[in-house]
């Protein structure tokens, strides 16, 4: 539609109508069985001329049911105002992918990028408009279920994955191309930080630590173009995201330049009440417009109130004109007044779910996820060795995660399957350890003695993370390690595979094991990924997108630290009024970037092309990478670097640039990268962001561990 059609659509809307734009309801509510439903259309403040009304659905999916809604609302809706279809495809639709956390391992965004388009392809068939995703949230904090749904601690990593989710779910044209979405960038702001890493909690970020962590994903999103961002359910500056005018006025519309769709998260407008910053709905609705919130997701707060709120103030009326006006940009920039229906179509639905084609980018996208933690020779496995597989994952399909919307268990392959079909069927058994854990454990002791390596299957149901399932305790579950302790005593080889949510307290778990493989939850393709690892058919290369801790205590734990006036540094060991612990190092037990191969990669002859460097002029600086082991391997090659001195507190080290290469055995590669003063701003005490003059220290190493040998220096 042209811009003056779409100007003169709005200005024919009712105030009814144009509050109606800004409701958004599951799909539930326009179901067949919608009379019952009659509690939660009350507590909507619905009635079925106001549900004929509404912008947006959530949670709806299929061909068949989004155009026959689509087609039953527009008979309704006065002005064929056609609904948007929203829903959360976070790591795949019907093909799921690894949780994001093990995407973020992959440490590859064009890789991610192609698992959004998948993502986006699938969804789009079925007849979806937008998707909840990228979340961008940095985290520090494993405690938090919702660690599973980021990409880790780290700026730089989760900028260039918050692009490629981007770009990969809205591709170039998202009016054209009907096998596209329009992505959401979520939550803002900070909602990554809870306190005590406890779900829904108060965020405390002081606002440089904001500025200069957390904004800089959900901005590199805004600037791949997202087509909305989704409200935090935090506080920010002791104010409630969802409520709060100078985050989402000052800093997300103006400074960010942010001018699509904002819409809140579920309920959160309504949470404004309990939050106690708005007496009632009322309040909540007045408060949530005023921020510029467009869109409330599944509370009544704008459907009950803010046809009186703007008919009583010309302010709210301009603000409600704004937000409708986004609303409909959306739906015209995805072409919806031409083709309501969109991408949905029952027969590309079927060729796009689940084809052979996406689940052959699940295999590689989940077997560069994987992490090889330990490993004291015993991997890859030999196929003569008598191997048994035990371990309460081991014969699971709960292997998707928390946020597999489509996906299907039923066509998930166990380990045991997978394990299977590759493994020698003289040499393989499988043991169940319930007969273990229910305490007959001699059975199950005598057949495992006869083996020469045990595979266990170890970690987290996927409801033990993602949202509101946060944790104290982030060990495995005390009946696993009873099964490690057990398994130690038979003096075998022992090789655990974890599949879970988040970087697990693994402290007691090291001395049990020969071999530690972190798999996440790897999706649908999971079991084929880590049988292909454990085999060796497949080279580990996934790298840790975040820290893991050696115990609960060290929470929350970054790489990239703020500098501390008493750092405790080797030399210093026997020194006490230090910034340490007493009990425990302060370093992560794997640290950020971190993760092994079945090679080896030596690391020489850092060299920088120059001692100084310049606003026109950057420098390079390059690594021999060589693989001194007897097998190909992946080596993700990363850059850190330290400014020095501040005119506030930076961080010890922080990633600046990294990159994959590839390496046969024997083989040595120069790795070079180019380093610009634009790498080496920051943001300042006013929170304008520039670089300084001074001593910078850089190294390039496999981990974040990698000491800062070199140096260099900027002027200006
Ligand atoms: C979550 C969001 C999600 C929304 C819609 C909320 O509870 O916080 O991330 O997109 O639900 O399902």
């Amino acid at each position: 539609m042209k811009i003056d059609a779409l100007k003169a659509l709005l200005n024919e809307m009712t105030t009814e109508e144009k509050v109606g734009q800004t409701i958004q309801l599951s799909a539930d509510f326009f179901s067949d069985q919608s009379e019952d439903i009659t509690g939660p259309m009350n507590e909507m403040a619905m009635t079925e001329e106001k549900k004929y009304q509404v912008g947006s659905v959530l949670g709806i999916s299929g061909a068949k049911e989004t155009i026959a809604l689509q087609k039953r609302y527009m008979e309704e809706n006065r002005l064929n105002i056609p609904l948007l279809f929203m829903a959360d495809i976070i790591h795949g639709d019907h093909t799921i992918f690894p949780i994001p956390l093990g995407l973020g391992a992959t440490w590859n965004p064009d890789l991610i990028k192609q698992t959004a388009q998948i993502s986006a392809k699938e969804a789009s068939a079925q007849g979806l408009h937008v998707t909840f995703s990228p979340m961008v949230d940095l985290v520090r904090d494993p405690r938090w279920g919702r660690v599973m749904e980021a990409t880790g601690e780290d700026k730089l990593l989760n900028k260039r994955y918050a692009r490629a989710f981007v770009e990969g779910y809205q591709g170039e044209d998202l009016k054209e191309d009907l096998t596209k979405l329009a992505a959401c960038v979520k939550h803002f702001a900070g909602y990554g930080a809870p306190r005590g890493g406890r779900d829904y909690n108060s965020v405390d970020l002081n606002e440089n630590t904001l500025r200069e962590h957390y904004l800089p994903a959900y901005q590199e999103g805004i600037d791949a173009g997202a087509k909305l961002v989704m409200t935090a359910f935090n506080t920010i500056d002791n104010i409630p995201a969802t409520g709060n005018k100078r985050l989402m006025r000052d800093i997300l519309r103006e400074e960010m330049a942010f001018d699509g769709v904002l819409i809140s998260d579920w309920g959160a407008i309504g949470e404004l009440v309990p939050h106690g910053v708005a007496e009632d709905n009322k309040a909540a609705a007045k408060q949530a417009l005023t921020a510029g919130v467009d869109i409330e997701m599944m509370s009544a707060a704008y459907s009950e109130h803010l046809v009186d709120l703007v008919n009583q103030d010309e302010t709210l009326k301009t603000l409600l004109d704004e937000s409708v006006w986004n609303i409909l940009k959306l739906k015209n920039d995805l072409g919806l007044f031409e083709q309501p229906y969109r991408g949905a179509n029952e027969t590309t639905e079927k060729e796009a779910v689940f084809s052979n084609e996406n689940k052959q980018v699940a295999l590689t996208v989940a077997e560069q996820s994987i992490v090889l933690l330990e490993n004291n020779g015993v991997l890859p496995l030999k196929k003569d060795s008598k191997l048994i597989l035990t371990g309460p994952l081991s014969q699971s399909t709960d292997l998707l995660g928390a946020w597999s919307w489509k996906g299907n268990r039923e066509q998930t392959t166990t380990l045991e399957d997978a394990m299977a079909a590759v493994a020698n069927p003289d040499v393989f058994s499988v043991i169940d350890d319930r007969t273990f854990l229910e305490g007959q454990n001699s059975f199950f002791m005598d057949d495992l003695r006869t083996a020469d390596t045990v595979v266990v299957a170890l970690g987290e149901s996927s409801e033990m993370s993602g949202e509101a399932a946060s944790r104290t305790n982030i060990k495995l579950p005390e009946n696993q390690l009873v099964l490690l302790r057990e398994l130690k005593k038979l003096n075998k080889k022992v090789v655990a595979v974890l599949i879970n949510g988040r970087p697990l307290d693994l402290s007691e778990v090291v001395p049990l094991v020969d071999a530690l493989v972190e798999a996440w939850f790897p999706g649908t393709m999971g079991a084929e990924a880590i049988t292909n690892i454990l085999f060796g058919k497949v080279n580990p290369s996934g790298k840790l997108p975040m820290s893991f801790p050696r115990s609960v205590g060290q929470i929350p734990l970054t790489y990239n630290e703020d500098s501390t006036g008493r750092p405790m540094t080797e030399g210093k060991r026997s020194e006490k009024y230090l910034s340490r612990y007493l009990d425990a190092e302060n370093t992560a037990l794997y640290p950020f970037g971190f993760g092994r191969s079945y090679t080896t990669f030596e690391y020489a002859n850092l060299t920088l092309s120059s001692q100084k460097i310049s606003e026109d002029d950057g420098l390079q600086v390059s690594v021999d990478v060589k693989n001194t082991g007897d097998v190909k391997g992946l080596e993700t090659v990363q850059v850190y670097l330290r400014d020095k001195v501040g005119e506030v507190v930076r961080p010890v080290k922080e990633l600046v640039d990294f990159k994959q290469v590839e390496c046969a055995p024997g083989e040595s590669k120069t790795i070079t990268f180019e380093i610009t003063e634009e790498q080496l701003r920051y943001s300042h005490a006013d929170h304008s962001v520039s670089s300084d003059a001074g001593t910078f220290l850089i190294g390039i190493g496999t981990d974040s561990s990698v000491t800062l040998s070199a140096s260099f220096e900027l002027e200006k």
